[in-house]
């Protein structure tokens, strides 16, 4: 793994890479013809603290398998971003997880109201789309990112996983329902995010399936990171209310199989994802500590 420097150097160069995203954001948003509440809609959500993982993955994958971020890559992390943002105004919504916090801010629907805030979320989802049919170079890539996008995000992805969620509060969870929500509801963004862009840095078909695993493993570990801090972290940590998923019957690893094993678990599957990249070579040593800055992350 790494030398010391690049270690170190780690969460700067995570910041930067953010930075860039945010970039691509503003820039679509200011050439976009928008209707100007939703556009504080917009502008107010995608300018909001995110840490913007699924995005800096994506641009860590097409860097790995193409040696450097290309213009697709640029275009795919904002629609990723999009759709992740979309996925939380949602999430918050009362008819969802009735949040009234989310990166340290007033959720969508409480800044403003909750129509806009469904609309808000339904223009995202849709413009991710609109920038990937009109600014990918070639047709055949722009097919591709677009159809791993809408099935990862999509009814057998992420909204296939969000209504397990919801119905889980009605049973007492397993472990086989626990893991299929989680896979679902998050593990299939991060997925996507490698897919997109070891498709957008034209990677061979080994190299995407390895990134497909690879992202599914980190997605899942990311998730059970995400239920053991709502129970061991502070809200002005976390920038959204601690402490929900216990009172809100959610069905999480630890309500499941107990905070220790759900530790041992996301440990697990860490130390696998960095297995998954051996054929890369230390040319993946970026994935790797991205995978480790995940488990460790305490927001
Ligand atoms: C929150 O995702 C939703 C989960 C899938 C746990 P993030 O923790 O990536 O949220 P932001 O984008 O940094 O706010
Ligand atoms: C949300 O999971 C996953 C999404 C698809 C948005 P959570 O409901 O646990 O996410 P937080 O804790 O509100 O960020
Ligand atoms: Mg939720
Ligand atoms: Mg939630
Ligand atoms: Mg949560």
């Amino acid at each position: 793994m790494g030398n010391g420097t690049s270690t170190m150097d780690f969460n700067t160069r995570l910041r930067r890479k953010a930075q860039s995203v945010n970039y691509s954001l503003q820039r679509i948003l200011d050439i976009q013809d928008i209707n100007s509440g939703l556009k504080e809609a917009l502008k107010y959500t995608l300018g909001t603290p995110g840490k913007r993982v699924r995005s800096v993955l994506l641009l860590w994958c097409c860097e790995l398998v193409s040696g450097q971020v290309n213009s697709d890559a640029e275009i795919a992390s904002a629609a990723i971003e999009m759709v992740h943002t979309y996925s939380l105004i949602h999430d918050d919504l009362p008819a969802m997880d009735d949040d009234d916090m989310r990166r340290g801010q007033p959720t969508c629907h409480k800044a403003f109201d909750e129509g806009t805030a469904i609309l808000a979320g339904d223009a995202l989802l849709t413009l991710a789309f609109e920038i990937l049919a009109k600014e990918i170079n070639q047709p055949a890539v722009a097919v591709a990112l677009i159809a791993q996008l809408a099935q990862d995000a999509g009814a057998s992805g992420m909204i296939g996983g969000q209504m397990a969620d919801l119905k889980a509060q009605e049973n007492t969870g397993t472990k086989e329902l626990v893991e299929y929500i989680h896979i679902n509801k998050t593990a299939k963004m991060f997925r996507c995010a490698a897919a997109m862009g070891a498709i957008c840095g034209g990677a061979t078909q080994n190299q995407l399936d390895c990134l497909c695993e690879y992202g599914l493993h980190v997605g899942l570990a990311f998730q059970i990171a995400d239920d053991i801090l709502d129970g061991t972290a502070s809200s002005e940590q976390l920038g959204k209310t601690a402490g929900k998923d216990l009172k809100a019957e959610k069905c999480t690893y630890p309500a499941v199989i107990g905070l220790e094993q759900a530790r041992e678990v996301q440990e697990k599957l860490t130390s696998e994802a960095v297995e998954i990249l051996k054929p890369f070579g230390p040319k993946a040593d970026t994935l790797r500590q991205f995978a480790t800055a995940l488990l460790q992350r305490t927001k």
